[in-house]
């Protein structure tokens, strides 16, 4: 199957399936429901659900088992990218081609949409991959990374080992775990989770790279946000390599990650293009 045919399949799935989960309750104000909604449907790639549902498929398992966490894992996403381009932090405008929630719905609400999406995250994750999913999603995690990030702003000396860190934390753990996640729930054996999650640690760290590339040349439309790394004086792989050596360190993370699947034989392939879509997104 072609690659954009299979995003398209497995993006619908997991839209139509994260909908019941935004139906309006009695229990809840209906302002938090609409900004939370507002975000989840502003049209995201929903890569990390996919990567989950392509390492349950590779693995033979059943996608229905994986779906809550899939969608749990794309709410996740949502609150870390509400709060990141809040004013304290990335201070954007735009994101997944409209205002950000504190420019639509206020500082006030924004945070805590992007807190309600957290939890609502575990309230449907299922419970034999919560650990592992809070683990890459907090301190020693994505916010860890986060705060790493915030914390080298403008800073002078330019630390390869720190920027590592940074773009491993802040992305590529939960790259990882959205991999590791589809696998351990397919009842996948250690090896072959091992070798998926060793694929997506460096899908994660190549998608990132990316990203700071396409900050700076991409096209804002297409990607449906501003670019503030300059702005932000941010560390980033562009900031210390410039775009072409980035570019090359990019390609042979995507090249090492594609070896690591060599166990799955010919059932590897939609992997490999997974790869090379990372890479290969507008560059
Ligand atoms: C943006 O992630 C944040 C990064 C980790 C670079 P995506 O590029 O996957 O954003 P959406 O979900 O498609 O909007
Ligand atoms: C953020 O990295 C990663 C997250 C954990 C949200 P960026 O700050 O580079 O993401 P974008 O470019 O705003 O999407
Ligand atoms: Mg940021
Ligand atoms: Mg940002
Ligand atoms: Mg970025």
């Amino acid at each position: 199957m072609d690659l954009q045919a299979y995003l398209k399949k497995r993006k619908s799935i997991i839209d139509n399936a994260l909908k019941k989960y935004f139906l309006k309750s009695a229990d809840e104000p209906s302002s938090i429901n609409t900004a939370m909604k507002y975000s989840v449907f502003a049209g995201g790639k929903r890569l990390r659900p996919i990567l989950c549902f392509a390492a349950c498929e590779i693995c033979g398992g059943n996608p229905k088992n994986i779906l809550p966490s899939a969608c749990g894992i794309e709410m996740l996403h949502t609150y870390s990218l509400i709060h990141d381009d809040l004013p304290a932090m990335d201070n954007d405008d735009f994101r997944r081609g409209k205002l950000t929630s504190h420019k639509k719905f206020g500082e006030a609400v924004a945070i805590l949409a992007g807190d309600g999406l957290l939890t609502k995250a575990f309230e449907i994750i299922d419970p034999k991959v919560v650990r592992e999913i809070a683990i890459a999603a907090g301190t020693k995690g994505m916010v860890g990374g986060q705060v790493a990030d915030l914390e080298m702003e403008g800073k002078r000396k330019k630390e390869k080992g720190k920027l590592e860190y940074i773009h491993e934390h802040k992305t590529a753990k939960m790259i990882e775990v959205s991999l590791k996640a589809g696998a351990i729930l397919s009842n996948a054996s250690s090896l072959k989770i091992k070798a998926i999650s060793n694929y997506g640690r460096k899908i994660g760290l190549a998608f990132q790279i990316a990203d700071d590339i396409l900050d700076i040349i991409g096209n804002k439309k297409k990607l449906g946000k501003t670019g503030s790394d300059l702005k932000n004086k941010k560390l980033t792989y562009p900031s210390i390599y410039g775009i072409e050596k980035s570019k090359e360190k990019a390609k042979a993370l995507i090249k090492s990650a594609k070896n690591d699947l060599k166990i799955f034989g010919k059932k590897a392939y939609i992997f490999n293009e997974l790869a090379d879509y990372i890479v290969k997104r507008d560059f």
